[in-house]
């Protein structure tokens, strides 16, 4: 949401009008130029930094030495670690011990248990290098000047300091009256003193024979990150700094609301991720050189944490960052359906109004949105007696037809000493204190507020206590949260955020824990619904999963919920870039993510709106949303076709619910995402390497949306290695990475294909919500390759409770080989209870695309070894332009297994 208009709008009476401009204000945030360790930093050169020969020892799985800066009259010391896990490498440079403070190191961001996998080095020094290998991975460390190599089975991954481009701003003394700034800087007027003076570090990495590199989101851009650096290249370096950007602009290096500093460089037969375990500001510039990908890293403070995750596939990249700061959270399944937000709706009436209009309809949808109107003040937790009276009814009536609410609760606190939230965390002394120790007062959308100090854990326990009915009064179980402005979001502050010299849990300054605020308060406020869904008489012995949407995001976020790209625009340009912005994010392990459909400022028209639900069907995470001043928008309004349309759209996403959530199972099991660049599953056609305006969903459905107005054909890259069927059509096409695949679209749907070799579960009966298909059975697309095989897989849970975790799961699996469909158990990772359910659910058809057209099948089951004909089998449909048998009536057990055998050229019964 945004400040600038809402201010606008107090200014403005009845019949106001407003003229939608362009209005990013990059006048109020800063540039490299105007941020002292950027300037200070940015493309450094000839840096002396060299390690004492005499220091190294390895003992197991950890190297030690002495890094030297040489540059200083005094040469500074600092401690070097170089570490192996398996495959994953892990380099730390800081201060040895001082009088200086020390540096700062986030705690709460890695996986406990990430010790029992360190691997002993096997290694040996010469005068000049020390050479360790770990499996696959060899690393070559080059004394003077300090350089790193790391090799994967001989092939150069990524070089560390190949550039001379290191440099720790090691402690000094303050000098008479700061000549260069260092311990003190002005921004719009906002002073930022910096007690501990300089304390950057710079780091260059290159990886050789990559074209691309790609992640460090959030920023509205390509999904290959366009060099910032070198030759007849002048941009801003990519920033990662948590910011609430008003109307951000849909092609630029600006960072976001969210920062994972996460990076990925790809080349044939090498997949390389770099994650550095700091939460400070960061740059990154990217150069083209000849040699291949070079980078720069800066960040304000902290230490050198950084990890290498050597892959070497994509997949092993994504799981390995996985293993480190662990995978996405198994959501409930209703918020894989359809979410329908506005800020605001308005009233009971109105909330009741859309819920009916879903209905009336017969579009299905499962949560309805309360933004920050329903509140009393904006104090968060209470409603407006006014205009939601009756909230506990409200929610059940909306819950009686299966569905759910969410309202919004952000970090910023009325300073109101009425309120209950605020009179006892300000006793409690619970909020951000500035500078001098007072507690912070700062401008949001109540006015005046204070900001809960979440990085505290008595804080955030605290905080987690708050969610259940006694506490939160007008709140019932069937009640989720959003958290909104975490970045955080500051009107009055710098860059609209909070000062850098704010002082945290431990005197902790902001500017080393900026970019995990916003994660300590959705953990903390996705531990309050974990903490709520534990009263066993209300939630049963089992639980309930959290949701909590957030804005502002880092590492490790993915075990806390899902976030959304934040405030769009109803613009053809922010439909194309939610593409590569939510690839970014699968790839740097936050998969559960999606765009506002629509838009959230200004206004689409019918033709924009269709368009962007055909493709919202596919973001993890689909939720519609506005803008207070937009017109309304719900699915209804714009005439018959569209309705018809986005219906069609929305039904589809429902078909394709057991997929989904099967393919969350992966990702919880493995941190694989579930949106992947086609480059992800064909990793060795680097034609496919840039290609960011159509993606997989999962291994087995590729999308191509439609991205411009009056669009009347498309380009299809189809992989090469593949089979695709068109999903409507049916039609088969030989994947041709060099030549794309022209054609015709109307508005009805955007190109969508099955992938050879896949098996994807639908379950096809429209209904009004995820909880009305809970007994529905299956449909099985069974899409042959090229040699007639197919794999695919389900799982199911109850959908809503941490039962799964103990067992109580179907994960069942399929396989298409010689004519014969199998089902039996998916094999699980090691450590996984085995799946118990009981299920009556049934497989009740199975369609098959890829068999020769025009002939007659029956079909032959096999149930716990008792044969049976099936009937209504054997049918050979006609699709617009290719054909499928389609094996009706099959009614075969989930959790039995069984087979079912096609005969070709028999008569059907
Ligand atoms: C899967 O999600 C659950 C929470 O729903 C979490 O407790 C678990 O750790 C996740 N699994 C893995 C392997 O991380
Ligand atoms: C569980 O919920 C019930 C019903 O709302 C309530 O009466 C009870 O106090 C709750 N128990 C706990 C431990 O919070």
């Amino acid at each position: 949401m945004d400040r600038g208009r809402a201010a606008a709008l107090l200014l403005c009476v009845a019949a106001c009008y407003f003229v939608t401009t362009s209005a990013f204000k990059e006048q109020d945030f800063k540039k490299c130029e105007t941020n002292g360790f950027c300037k200070r930093n940015r493309g450094v050169k000839g840096t002396k930094y060299s390690v004492d020969p005499a220091s190294v020892k390895v003992d197991g799985a950890e190297l030690t030495a002495v890094l030297i800066n040489s540059e200083p009259q005094e040469p500074v010391k600092f401690n070097l670690m170089l570490r192996a896990y398996g495959p994953v490498l892990r380099l730390i440079v800081d201060e040895q011990p001082s009088e200086h403070p020390g540096r700062y190191q986030i705690p709460d961001i890695l996986m406990p248990g990430l010790k029992q996998r360190l691997t002993a080095w096997k290694g040996q020094s010469t005068a000049h290098t020390w050479t360790g290998s770990v499996g696959d991975v060899t690393v070559k460390l080059t004394f003077a000047t300090f350089k790193l190599e790391v090799q994967v089975k001989g092939s150069p991954a990524v070089v560390f300091n190949s550039r001379s481009m290191f440099n720790v701003e090691h402690p000094r003394k303050k000098q008479e009256g700061d000549p260069e700034g260092w311990w003190e800087e002005t921004f719009n007027g906002h002073a930022d003193s910096k007690p501990a003076g300089p304390e950057a570090i710079s780091i260059d990495m290159s990886f050789p024979g990559s074209q691309h590199v790609y992640g460090i989101p959030e920023r509205a851009t390509n999904l290959a990150l366009k060099p910032t650096a070198g030759a007849d290249v002048a941009s801003e370096p990519y920033r990662l700094y948590n910011l609430d950007v008003f109307e951000y602009e849909h092609s630029s290096v600006f960072g976001l609301y969210g920062a994972i500093p996460v990076m990925l460089a790809h080349k044939k037969g090498q997949t390389t991720g770099i994650f550095w375990h700091n939460a400070a500001e960061m740059y990154v510039d990217v150069e083209t050189a000849k040699e291949g990908q070079a980078v720069q890293w800066i960040t304000e403070s902290g230490v050198l944490d950084l990890f290498v995750m050597t892959g070497p596939s994509p997949a092993e990249v994504t799981q390995q960052y996985g293993v480190l700061t662990g995978t996405t959270a198994m959501p409930q399944l209703f918020s894989l359906g359809y979410h329908q937000c506005r800020w605001n709706y308005k009233d009971e009436a109105d909330a009741f109004a859309v819920d009916a209009g879903f209905d009336e309809h017969n579009i299905p949808y499962d949560v309805l949105w309360l933004d920050i109107e329903h509140t009393d003040g904006k104090r968060y937790m209470t409603w407006d007696s006014r205009l939601f009276p009756n909230p506990v009814q409200m929610q059940e009536d909306i819950a009686s037809r299966g569905r759910k609410m969410v309202t919004i609760v952000d970090p910023h606190v009325k300073r109101d000493s009425n309120y209950y939230v605020y009179k006892e965390a300000s006793e409690k002394k619970y909020f951000v204190r500035t500078k001098d120790g007072t507690e912070f007062d700062g401008w949001c959308w109540p006015g005046s507020s204070s900001y809960l100090d979440v990085t505290n854990p008595e804080v955030r326990g605290w905080w987690a206590q708050q969610f259940t009915p006694d506490r939160y009064q007008g709140s019932t179980k069937h009640l989720y949260i959003w958290n909104d402005m975490n970045e955080p979001s500051v009107f009055n502050g710098p860059e609209i955020t909070m000062k850098k010299d704010h002082l945290h849990f431990g005197d902790v300054e902001h500017r080393d824990i900026h970019n995990v605020f916003g994660y300590y308060y959705h953990l903390a406020t996705a531990e309050g619904l974990i903490h709520r869904g534990s009263n066993v008489s209300v939630y049963g012995e089992h639980g309930d999963r959290p949701f909590v949407l957030s804005r502002a995001f880092f590492s490790g976020t993915q075990r806390v919920g899902p976030i959304w790209t934040g405030d769009n625009a109803a613009q053809w340009s922010h439909l194309a870039v939610s593409v590569p912005m939510v690839l970014t994010l699968g790839l740097t392990g936050l998969p559960f993510s999606g765009a506002d459909v629509g838009g959230f400022f200004g206004n689409p028209d019918a033709e924009l709106l269709t368009r962007w639900y055909q493709l919202g069907i596919y973001y993890p995470f689909f939720r519609g949303h506005a803008h207070l001043e937009t017109q309304r928008r719900e699915p209804w309004l714009f005439g018959e076709d569209t309705t018809r349309r986005i219906r069609e759209a929305i039904r589809g996403r429902y078909a394709l619910l057991p997929y989904i959530y099967t393919l969350f199972r992966h990702t919880n099991q493995t941190g694989i995402p579930l949106m992947r660049p086609l480059w992800f599953e064909f990793p060795d056609q680097p034609a496919l390497y840039g290609v960011e305006e159509e993606f997989l969903l999962g291994p087995g459905i590729l999308v191509k949306p439609v991205l411009q107005a009056g669009a009347q054909s498309v380009d299809i890259t189809l992989p090469e290695g593949a089979v695709w069927y068109e999903a409507l059509g049916g039609a088969a096409f030989p994947g041709k990475t060099g030549k794309p695949l022209t054609t015709a679209v109307h508005m009805d749907a955007i190109p969508v294909f099955y992938r050879g070799g896949v098996i994807v579960p639908r379950r096809d009966r429209p209904r009004r919500s995820s909880a009305a298909m809970a007994n529905d059975p299956f449909t099985l697309v069974v899409a042959l390759d090229g040699s007639g095989k197919a794999v695919g897989d389900l799982y199911i849970d109850d959908g809503r409770s941490f039962a799964f975790s103990k067992g109580q799961y179907l994960h069942r699996r399929f396989i298409y080989e010689h004519g014969v469909l199998t089902c039996d158990t998916m094999p699980q990772p090691t450590g996984t209870p085995e799946g118990t359910l009981p299920s009556k659910l049934l497989i009740e058809r199975v369609i098959i695309l890829g068999l020769p057209a025009g002939k007659a099948y029956t079909a032959r089951s096999t149930v716990n070894k008792m044969h049976s004909v099936v009937s209504g089998a054997g049918v050979d449909v006609r699709l617009a332009k290719g054909s499928a048998v389609v094996v009706r009536a099959v009614n075969l057990p989930l959790a039995s297994d069984w087979s079912l055998r096609l005969l070709e050229g028999v008569a059907a019964e």
